[in-house]
């Protein structure tokens, strides 16, 4: 027998039934609370509601826990790639040797684009946000392919899908690429999917671009620890959006913008913003952070924080080890690694930030690899982006398999004016 929770409003006492996961988490099931009392839930920014069942990613935010399909994130860090880990985010197991190696040729050949998207990214100014260029793209896909739109089609979303996983390197880096004025490059099939959009990115006509290993392997990780993370702000807007029933196309573009926000995704590009302005106007790191507490600056310190994890953020670990090696590997020496390094000694003993829980979270130090090896800032969230594809289609894909399916559409308590009769114009 299901656990059930009492709610009493006035004279009348409803029971509410308890769903419990399988990790244990509870929640109160409110389907039927405004049809028997009138009253709704009130939750802005749903840190207490839950939007669906879902079976794709699990977090424990007090434990630090992060895991894809029941495997932590330290070992798919350590063992896996970024293509096993798309394949096991959305099909829900590890492949087989045979089928990773079909699904890794499948998207090794669908990574072109047509070639009308030249015309679409050069009609873009030089200075566009690569991820302004990027969620515009993908919304785009749908006209080129307009073949394998249909949500309720498994073909077609598989076809989509692949399609998706296979050009978004490609579009992203002509977004880079047109902001250079270089010419685009085409994707090469002997490469590997991280090598691959290493010479779509810094590759060039005149040579053969050559792969540094430290970094095709530094960016995998990179992308691994992004794939997905579980009902976030971008991954619940391609649940919203794609609940109308548009194509996969539309509801990734709609996450690709929500992902751009400085609070969300677009805290990578942030925070080296950051740490490069402590560099430049010779701040101490202690200076800054006496600016991120206070009330009257705006300054905060980005890439700290989080609205899940209120001890650490198990991804942070993993890529503020990466820093170091990489760095070290590539023999590059960075202030700018200093300078988050001392600022996260001095926020981790800081009352302000222990009071309300504050911890580095997975971009306080993803932007100081991007640095080093060369991305440029403004393409870090859209690096971001390449890796949280895999989650998004996986979040998309369970919300259609979902029995609770139905459109998403939040209530509201309506605060404005009561009734009152129109005025005509000469009587205001
Ligand atoms: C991602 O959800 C996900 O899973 C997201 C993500 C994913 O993988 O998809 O993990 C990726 O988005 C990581 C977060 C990246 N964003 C940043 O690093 C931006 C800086 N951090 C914040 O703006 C903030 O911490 C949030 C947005 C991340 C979380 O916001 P919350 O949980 O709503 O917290 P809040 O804004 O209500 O702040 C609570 C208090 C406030 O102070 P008081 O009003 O209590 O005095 O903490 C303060 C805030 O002012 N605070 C900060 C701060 N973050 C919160 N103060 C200084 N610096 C900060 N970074």
């Amino acid at each position: 027998m299901a656990d059930t929770a009492e709610l009493r409003i006035g004279d009348k006492t409803l029971s509410l039934e308890v769903i419990e996961g399988s990790e244990g988490e509870r929640a109160i099931d409110i389907r039927k609370l405004r049809s028997e009392t009138g009253h709704i839930s009130f939750d802005p920014g749903y840190g207490n509601s839950g939007s669906c069942r879902s079976a794709v990613t699990f977090i424990d935010g007090e434990q630090g826990i992060l895991r894809y399909r029941g495997y932590p994130i330290e070992q798919l860090a350590e063992h896996s790639s970024f293509l096993e880990v798309s394949y096991l985010l959305i099909y829900g197991e590890l492949p087989s040797a045979q089928q990773l190696g079909q699904f890794t040729e499948s998207i090794r050949y669908h990574t072109m684009i047509h070639e009308d998207f030249k015309s679409f990214y050069s009609a873009m100014p030089k200075d566009a946000h690569p991820m302004a260029a990027c969620a515009a793209a993908v919304g785009a896909l749908g006209t080129f392919y307009p073949d394998s739109l249909d949500p309720l089609d498994p073909r077609q979303v598989e076809i989509s899908v692949h399609r998706l996983l296979a050009k978004f390197p490609t579009m992203a880096s002509y977004a880079y690429k047109h902001s250079i004025g270089q010419p685009f490059m085409y994707p090469d099939n002997t490469k590997d999917y991280v090598g691959n959009f290493l010479q779509l990115m810094f590759g060039t006509p005149c040579e053969q671009y050559e792969v540094n290993p430290t970094i095709e392997k530094a960016i995998d990780l990179l992308l691994i620890l992004h794939a997905d993370h579980e009902q976030n702000c971008s991954a619940s807007t391609v649940r919203l959006c794609g609940s109308s029933q548009v194509n996969l196309f539309g509801a990734i573009s709609a996450g690709i913008n929500a992902l751009w926000g400085p609070l969300h995704g677009g805290a990578n590009q942030a925070v080296i913003e950051m740490l490069a302005a402590i560099r430049d106007e010779g701040l101490t790191a202690k200076q800054f952070v006496d600016r991120a507490k206070d009330r009257n600056d705006t300054s905060r310190l980005m890439g700290f924080g989080h609205r899940v994890y209120r001890n650490f953020d198990p991804r942070m670990k993993i890529i503020k080890k990466a820093c170091f090696d990489v760095l070290g590997q590539l023999g590059v020496n960075s202030k700018l690694l200093e300078i988050a390094v001392e600022l996260e000694e001095i926020a981790l003993n800081d009352p302000y930030f222990v009071e309300r829980r504050l911890y580095p979270n997975v971009d306080f130090y993803s932007g100081v690899i991007y640095t080093a090896i060369g991305t440029p800032d403004n393409m870090f969230t859209v690096m971001f982006a390449l890796g949280r594809l895999p989650g998004w289609i996986a979040q998309w894909m369970e919300m259609h398999d979902d029995p609770d399916f139905k459109i998403g559409r939040p209530r509201q308590i309506y605060t404005g004016a009561t009734e009152r009769d129109y005025v005509p114009v000469g009587q205001r």
